[in-house]
């Protein structure tokens, strides 16, 4: 069947809000249709050529950032914390592996979720569940519990002016390498930690302060004065996701502008499906949720009606198992994807797996869980012979007490003190720099070995 933006509309679909006002939801997604693109289609082709690279082992991928952006928490420290958490993360990789990251944030439209329930009860009373900010408000009344579509302006000019902030810092020399140490938070509360990550990035200032004495100081700043730094979202509020698609000028093709890569949840992946749909006829790089669910023969049909040409760098499986599946089930996929010569990348999510209830009924997330199934990922990948192409995280540049573990030693009874959440839990900007520690000391011994081989972390 012929794709159209619109023909996801056609399609069977899950995770829908309903909204009662349909005239006003009409009305919101003509505005939305006249409004700027927030990315432009030769940045997103420009990001398929660098996951390219990441497919063909040259770089690694690190995709991060809030679980749910919120309305209430917009505010540009927290868009430079975050920043500064990445910064500090992807310069840790990139040199402990020698190898380019690709950096994408979960930022500037990361607001819809997925719910297990449609409704929730407290009390005896039932309302629709929170599905983030883009459509209806997370305190438990009638009126703020109701889909408006007017959330989606909202939303887009929020996304808007973080990609603005975003895109300032990630050129205007808030970036430059020689700025490192400056992105470390003093939030952190971790002098081990400090002292690691000084030491790094100020044997990278030397050497950086070397090469620019010589006449080579116009290439090395070229390389490291600003970063190239991209947008992600999942594409759950098809409406939205629609009104933002723009065909473009210079080739034709179609382009999602609200990103430069979209990804496909793992509740909203069924082959038949309007989101599914949606996603198989826009050209951005497209990312694809792979959980315990999912079977070898949808994978592989998925994978190709995703990525028809199987051009490199269009398609990442992002794996999100759990620790204690992830040994059992990855293999599997990454065996059935390597017999249908698929071209993927194939990236690590060792979140949404490994979200458990506290002892007092809080959502967390063990850092060890964490930890262990990152090993098994890239334990899996080098027995394969495959790549661990990247990693993709939920994490904050406040020091938030969501996940348990880490260096910092968080345990149950310190969850409620910063539980800030719009969603699940977020590793720290501490435990999150930590991860990056253990993650290079891994890829290291994936370069000392050549290959796609790496020893546990
Ligand atoms: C998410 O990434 O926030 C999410 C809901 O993931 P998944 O679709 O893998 O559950
Ligand atoms: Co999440």
């Amino acid at each position: 069947m012929a794709w159209t933006p619109q023909s996801w509309r056609a399609k069977p679909i899950r995770q829908v809000p309903d909204y009662p006002d349909a005239a006003r939801l009409n009305a919101v997604e003509t505005q939305l249709r006249a409004y700027p693109p927030l990315v432009f289609a030769g940045e997103a082709r420009t990001l398929t050529q660098s996951l390219a690279a990441v497919a063909e082992g040259k770089a690694f991928l690190l995709q991060g950032g809030d679980c749910a952006e919120s309305f209430a928490e917009f505010s540009a420290n927290n868009i430079r914390d975050t920043f500064c958490v990445f910064l500090s993360m992807a310069t840790v990789l990139t040199f402990a592996a020698d190898l380019p990251v690709v950096k994408i944030g979960r930022i500037a439209g990361q607001f819809a979720k997925p719910r297990s329930d449609d409704n929730e009860t407290r009390d005896g009373k039932t309302l629709p569940s929170y599905r983030g900010d883009i459509i209806n408000g997370e305190a438990f009344n009638e009126d703020e519990r109701r889909p408006d579509p007017e959330r989606m302006q909202r939303a887009y000019f929020q996304a808007a002016a973080t990609a603005s902030l975003v895109r300032a810092f990630a050129t205007g020399g808030y970036a430059d390498l020689s700025r490192a140490r400056h992105w470390y938070l003093d939030d952190h509360h971790h002098e081990d930690l400090k002292e690691r990550y000084f030491k790094l990035v100020d044997r990278i200032a030397e050497g950086v302060g070397f090469l620019r004495t010589f006449s080579l100081a116009d290439a090395v700043a070229a390389r490291t004065s600003k970063v190239d730094f991209y947008f992600s979202h999942e594409a759950l509020l098809l409406p939205y996701e629609e009104a933002l698609t723009r065909q473009d000028s210079i080739t034709g093709d179609w382009y999602d502008t609200s990103a430069h890569m979209i990804w496909i949840g793992d509740r909203t992946r069924q082959p038949d499906g309007a989101h599914v749909e949606f996603c198989r006829g826009i050209k951005n790089p497209i990312g694809l949720k792979c959980g315990p669910s999912m079977s070898e023969d949808d994978l592989v049909k998925l994978a190709a009606l995703l990525n028809p040409q199987n051009v490199p760098g269009r398609l990442t499986l992002i794996a999100r198992f759990g620790a204690d599946q992830v040994a059992e089930k990855l293999p599997k996929l990454v065996r059935a994807v390597k017999r249908a010569g698929a071209n993927v990348v194939w990236s690590c999510d060792p979140m949404h797996g490994n979200t458990i209830k506290s002892a007092a009924g809080i959502k967390t997330r063990p850092f060890e869980r964490i930890i262990k199934e990152l090993r098994t990922f890239f334990e899996v990948h080098r027995a394969e012979g495959t790549r661990a192409g990247g990693v993709h995280l939920e994490m904050t540049g406040q020091n938030v007490t969501e996940c348990t573990g880490g260096a910092q030693q968080i345990g149950d009874v310190n969850l409620a003190d910063r539980y800030e959440t719009r969603c699940d839990p977020r590793l720290n900007a501490s435990q999150a720099l930590e991860l990056a520690f253990l993650l290079a000391d891994n890829l290291s011994q994936w370069r000392a070995r050549g290959a796609g081989l790496a020893q546990s972390a």
